[in-house]
């Protein structure tokens, strides 16, 4: 018995550490089953307690929290444990705070409704200050958000929804504002085409501010509610809590927006 186990040990550790390795690999490369794309402006790449000075505020409410269930596609397309700041590396050249995306992974995960052992990808995609010009189809912001989404929905994920936070900057100048509802759609179907996806659900947020403070805000949300496209869904942001820079929801207002979000997708299942 004692030399068996003696040249059983060195014998059995090559195999032990090949499992060990195997097991690290497997956690380290965990898919989502449900993905969702997160695009826009600001508002989507979150501002939440990053208004003020020059750096974010670090607080994280627990309907923030990472959990193992909720992933994100990096900004060099590999998935990994998502926490905050989502757009962290995609929302390039800004600082970045709470979005909805967060909260609306756990909101939907905690939902009955959710199918049992679900884990969550988030695509973050949003970049602040564009306009919906700046998301027509060819440029470097549609680009990229289809590639992200595309990798995102090769595997076991399945692409649930496109979740929509933009227009802010549309409403600055009264031909954007006036062309968005047509831009949108065009977005939309362009999206759904790329994507092979003719049916994809679009859940698109009506804004509450305007960039720069611009005159154009209830011409861009009237906008909004007039895009006709199928399986669209609209929520509403305006009467969340702002910040003090009047353009970006707070840190409570996306955990609320979170919230609306993950209700609208679930009344779609
Ligand atoms: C948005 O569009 C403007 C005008 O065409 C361009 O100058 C800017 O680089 C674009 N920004 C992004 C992030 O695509």
């Amino acid at each position: 018995m004692k030399p068996a186990a003696a040249t059983m040990l060195p014998r059995a550790l090559p195999v032990l550490l090949l499992l060990l390795a195997a097991a690290v690999t497997v956690s380290a490369e965990r898919a989502p089953t449900l993905v969702f794309i997160l695009a826009g402006q600001s508002n989507m790449g979150g501002r939440g307690g990053a208004t003020s000075g020059n750096r974010w505020d670090g607080v994280v409410p627990p309907e923030c929290a990472p959990s193992p269930r909720t992933l994100r596609l990096s900004p060099s397309l590999r998935w990994e444990e998502a926490r905050e700041p989502l757009h962290a590396g995609v929302d390039a050249g800004n600082v970045v705070g709470v979005g909805p995306g967060m909260p609306f992974a756990h909101a939907l995960l905690r939902s009955p409704a959710c199918p049992r052992g679900a884990v969550v990808g988030l695509v973050p995609c949003a970049q602040g200050g564009t306009p919906i010009a700046n998301w027509s189809r060819g440029s470097e912001m549609y680009d990229r958000m289809v590639t992200r989404a595309r990798v995102a929905g090769t595997g076991t994920g399945r692409v649930a929804a496109l979740l929509w936070f933009q227009g802010e900057a549309d409403a600055m100048r009264r031909d954007d504002a006036l062309a968005y509802a047509g831009r949108m759609e065009a977005f939309v179907r362009d999206v759904r085409r790329d994507l092979a996806m003719p049916n994809l659900l679009v859940i698109q947020v009506g804004i509450a501010t305007a960039q720069k403070q611009g005159k154009w805000l209830e011409l861009v949300r009237k906008q909004q509610r007039a895009v006709r496209v199928a399986n669209l869904k609209y929520v509403d942001a305006m009467g969340l809590p702002i910040a003090d820079d009047m353009t970006h929801l707070t840190t409570q207002a996306q955990v609320r927006l979170g919230k609306m979000l993950a209700d609208a997708y679930i009344a779609t299942i």
